[in-house]
Formats: C-alpha cells, sequence, structure tokens
C-alpha cells in the first residue's frame, strides 16, 4: 500500500522525449505519480502519447489543464522557449512543476519562476535527473570517502553529432535560447556542480561552427535552416570550493573526450552524466590501469530513469520537504551559459552571481525505492 496517493501529472510538450523517457517511465511509478492528461498544441502529438499510455485525459489547449482542478502537478516537455511562459503560468494557477531543461532561457526568468514558486507555496523541479542515477550517486559516495584523495579537475563533453541527422525539430533548439550550453551541457554541468557546488567565474569560448543546417529526419526533412545561437561553446570554470572545470560542448559532431571526468590527487573516475549503468571507470594517480568499478545492481541498463525527478518532485509535495532537481541550481546552470557567451564576447574571466546549495547525496531509502 502506498502511504499517500499519487500525484497527478499532466505532459505538457508530447514530443520525443515525452514518448521515450517520460511516458514510459513514470508509469513505472504508480503508487508516487499518476499520469493524468496529455496535451500538446499539436493535438495529434497528445492523443498518440494517451494512445501510447493506454489512456488518459486529451487536453485541448493548456488553458484547460490550467483550469482542471484534478490536475496537480505540470510536466513541462516543451521545446526549450515554452518552458518559461508555460511554467510561469503553471504555478500562476497554482500547480506545482516539473520543467525540462533549460528551466527558462535567462537567469532572471529563473529567478522570476523561483519566486512565483514560493510566493504561493509550490515546488518547483527541474531536470536533468542524472544525479539521481545509482552510477552517479555511488561515484559521489566514493568520492565524499576520499578513494581519489582531494578532487581538483573536472571535465565534462557533451559533443554529439549533428543534432539536424537525428531530431526531427533540430531548429527549434537553435532558433532561440542561450546556447548549446542551455540545451546539451546541463548533464556534465548538474554534474559538477551536484559533485562540487557553485562555479565562480568562467572563462570561455562560443561560437558557430556549422552555420547552415538542413533537417535529415523527421516529416519536415529537407528543411534548411541557419542557427541564431552559438552551436560550440568550450569554456573554463573556476568554482567555489576552488576545483577547476573544462567544458566542451556543440551540436555539431561526436568527440571522445570523456562525456564527465573526475581527478584527485590519488586517482580519478570516469562516467556517464546522462545515462545510468553506462559503467564506471577509475584510476589509480600512481599508475597507467584503468580499472571498472561495478554497476550498482539496481541501476538502469545504459539509460536515464526520466521518472526519478519527476517522483523526488511528487514525493516533496507529499512530504512537504525541498525537491532535489533544485530550481537554484537549474538557474545557476542558465548563468553559465550567460555567463560562457559574455567571456566569448569580451574576452576575459567572468564572475557569476547566482549561488546554491548543494543538494545532499540520496539515502538508503530513496523515494523511487
Ligand atoms: N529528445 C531528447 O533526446 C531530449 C533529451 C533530454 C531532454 N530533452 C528536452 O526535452 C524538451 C523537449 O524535447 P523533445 O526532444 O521532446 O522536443 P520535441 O520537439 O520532439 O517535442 C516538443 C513538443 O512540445 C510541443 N510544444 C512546444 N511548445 C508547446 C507549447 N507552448 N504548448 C504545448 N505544446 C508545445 C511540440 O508540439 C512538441 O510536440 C526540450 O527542452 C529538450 O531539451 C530532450
Amino acid at each position: 500500500m502506498s502511504e499517500y496517493a499519487p500525484v497527478r501529472f499532466v505532459i505538457v510538450g508530447c514530443g520525443s522525449i515525452a514518448q521515450k523517457g517520460y511516458q514510459p517511465r513514470l508509469q513505472a511509478y504508480p503508487k508516487k505519480v499518476a499520469l493524468h492528461g496529455y496535451c500538446d498544441q499539436h493535438r495529434p502529438n497528445a492523443e498518440a502519447l494517451a494512445a501510447q499510455a493506454g489512456g488518459g485525459k486529451v487536453y485541448g489547449s493548456v488553458e484547460e489543464v490550467l483550469a482542471d482542478p484534478e490536475v496537480e502537478a505540470i510536466l513541462n516537455l516543451t521545446t526549450i522557449k515554452g518552458h518559461y511562459p508555460l511554467s510561469l503560468a503553471a504555478l500562476k494557477a497554482g500547480k506545482h512543476v516539473y520543467s525540462e531543461k533549460p528551466i527558462s532561457v535567462t537567469s532572471a526568468q529563473a529567478t522570476e519562476l523561483i519566486e512565483e514558486a514560493e510566493k504561493r507555496g509550490l515546488k518547483l523541479a527541474c531536470a536533468p535527473s542524472s544525479p539521481l542515477g545509482y552510477e552517479q550517486q555511488d561515484v559521489w559516495r566514493r568520492i565524499r570517502a576520499g578513494e581519489i584523495g582531494q578532487p581538483h579537475t573536472v571535465i565534462g563533453n557533451f559533443s554529439c553529432t549533428r543534432l539536424e541527422a537525428w531530431h526531427p525539430n533540430a531548429d527549434a533548439f537553435m532558433a532561440d535560447g542561450i546556447s548549446v550550453v542551455g540545451d546539451a551541457a546541463p548533464y556534465p554541468l548538474i554534474m559538477m556542480t551536484t559533485y562540487f557546488g557553485p562555479v565562480a567565474r568562467v572563462f570561455g569560448f562560443a561560437r558557430n561552427v556549422v552555420p547552415e543546417r538542413k533537417l535529415m529526419v523527421g516529416p519536415r526533412a529537407g528543411t534548411l535552416f541557419k542557427p541564431a545561437i552559438p552551436d560550440h561553446v568550450m569554456g573554463l570554470l573556476e568554482f567555489a570550493n576552488g576545483m577547476r572545470g573544462f567544458l566542451n560542448c556543440g551540436w555539431s559532431g561526436r568527440s571522445d573526450t570523456p562525456p564527465f571526468e573526475v581527478s584527485g590527487t590519488e586517482g580519478g573516475f570516469a562516467l556517464n552524466p546522462h545515462n545510468d549503468g553506462a559503467g564506471i571507470r577509475t584510476w589509480s594517480q600512481y599508475s597507467g590501469e584503468i580499472k571498472p568499478v561495478p554497476t550498482p545492481a539496481k541501476a538502469m541498463p545504459n539509460a536515464l530513469d526520466w521518472g526519478k525527478g519527476p517522483v523526488d518532485l511528487a514525493d516533496a509535495i507529499r512530504r512537504k520537504r525541498p525537491v532535489r532537481c533544485s530550481p537554484y541550481q537549474a538557474r545557476h546552470l542558465v548563468e553559465i551559459a550567460e555567463r560562457l557567451n559574455e567571456a566569448s564576447n569580451k574576452g576575459g574571466l567572468v564572475e557569476l552571481t547566482t549561488r546554491f546549495d548543494p543538494p545532499e547525496p540520496v539515502g538508503e531509502v530513496a523515494p523511487w525505492e
């Protein structure tokens, strides 16, 4: 028997990640979340997702969702431009919100969302939830236990194959926003900031390396578009705790730089900042040998459990506790993206102004157990 009634969610934005990730994984936690309905500006997407889920209400408009007293929380899975206005409208309508990343296009908008949620006593949470993965938590525990000595450097890399080669709406991701950092870098950045806290200052290079693109998949294949924001960014990060970091991210082609690596005085760890169960590697700083660390038994098989973030939000709502996927941390990630652009434009170090309290590791009994 569940300790509390599941929180009733509506998915708004029934595209790629709703179909592949959230809907199936939310249904894996019926004691915590109930998928009440679906809404998309393109109604057939909502109908298709409801059919895939085996039922659920299909809403004709966002206004209809927000006016429905049965709905407790919104899962905002629209594209970047939709995150801030939809989350704000949902909060104003008294709904809790879980947003896909980035939480907003500017850090000022994120502040507005945080203030609106606080004013109304509502919960606001934001993806990525990847730090909640079993492997990610295991490495965090090992670092804190001193297994690699004093950590000093962290490297993050998210360089995917040309986005237009596999995403049918690649143009929407590059139409507005901050840069590729806003969409792609949250994975390494959420891991870096979860393990090591806020970034104090950055130096960066941001530019556009593929200025003209063509959609290669989906119903609009063949459509030409020009990215309006930087599609490749490199950054040097100095954390408030003295750690140093390097970030490389782009939508312009793959890179074999490890996606996420932590170096300490005695050893290092490399793991995937997105997927759980992709494998952990470790090494000593006294030999060249790289060894695998056993993957925790409950980890997903090289996949991200999209359900954990909303489940944590649901648990936080019912238990009246802070969310783990913090909007303050999400705002900090947006500010990192903003400041990297600024540093690139002016050619110097830029200080960050936002801070957040780093989350605590998940204890023995997680809400999704
Ligand atoms: N696709 C992925 O692999 C992936 C992975 C992780 C995170 N994400 C994030 O998830 C979000 C959605 O990505 P996606 O790949 O599913 O995009 P998508 O384009 O496939 O789907 C977005 C859906 O939202 C709908 N939509 C957009 N604005 C809306 C609005 N204002 N009201 C109602 N519906 C609206 C669109 O019609 C579309 O069906 C993005 O922020 C993205 O960064 C995507």
